[in-house]
């Protein structure tokens, strides 16, 4: 897994404090996706290279494998971690809101940094599929902090199939498992391109 490896200039870094909950507001995260944005950004980076920075905009290309993630974590918590789109198949007509990407739970925190691969992977990482001719839909990066390990009641899926994606509400999920409201996050922006069909030949779609 690839990681930020320079850390933030103070400065910098502070300014993307500031910049989640306003970019989050005016891209409409909330209230589409959850009721109250997280305070703080999460740092996350492609195997291409692609940095995922407050809507910046991508190509399904540069996000096709997992990425790595990270937040300030505290030692010794457990979380979850997830992308989802919610302008599936189009932000006009969004009848399978949310689209999950990916949901990793039990993620443990080492040293205060997070540990995905020692995370329980609930779904396997999927990249972005925007339909052609549906616009950009947002990509967005929600990390919970878990009351403790967690018992997850969930269906495990792979990355072949793009059964069971849709209709997912994290706000729902979150719910469900008492996490309450986001602690960390960050989203991007993409539109269809020629990596598209080649993903949904891998999911049989
Ligand atoms: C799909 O997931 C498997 C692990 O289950 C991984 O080895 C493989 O690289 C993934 N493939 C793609 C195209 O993401
Ligand atoms: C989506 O999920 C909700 C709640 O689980 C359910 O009421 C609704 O019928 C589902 N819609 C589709 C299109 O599956």
């Amino acid at each position: 897994m690839s990681a930020v490896r320079k850390p933030l200039p103070k400065l910098v870094f502070l300014r993307l404090l500031s910049s989640v909950a306003t970019s989050m507001a005016q891209h409409k995260i909330v209230p589409d996706v959850i009721a109250n944005a997280p305070k703080k950004p999460s740092l996350i980076k492609y195997p291409t290279g692609a940095k995922v920075i407050f809507g910046n905009i991508l190509k399904p290309t540069e996000a096709k494998d997992m990425p790595g993630v990270k937040w300030a974590a505290e030692k010794n918590a457990f979380y979850t971690l997830c992308m989802v789109d919610p302008d599936a198949p189009s932000r006009e007509e969004a009848t399978f809101r949310q689209w999950h990407h990916w949901l990793i739970g039990n993620i443990p925190a080492e040293q205060n940094i997070p540990n995905i691969c020692k995370g329980e992977t609930l779904s396997e990482y999927i990249g972005p599929a925007p339909p052609e001719g549906t616009g950009l839909h947002r990509y967005i990066f929600l990390i919970y902090k878990q009351n403790g390990l967690l018992k997850f009641d969930e269906p495990r899926l792979t990355n072949r199939s793009a059964d069971m994606r849709g209709n997912f509400s994290i706000a729902r999920f979150a719910a469900k498992y008492n996490l309450g409201n986001p602690i960390a996050g960050n989203f991007y922006q993409a539109e269809y391109d020629d990596y598209v069909p080649i993903l949904c030949q891998q999911l049989g779609s």
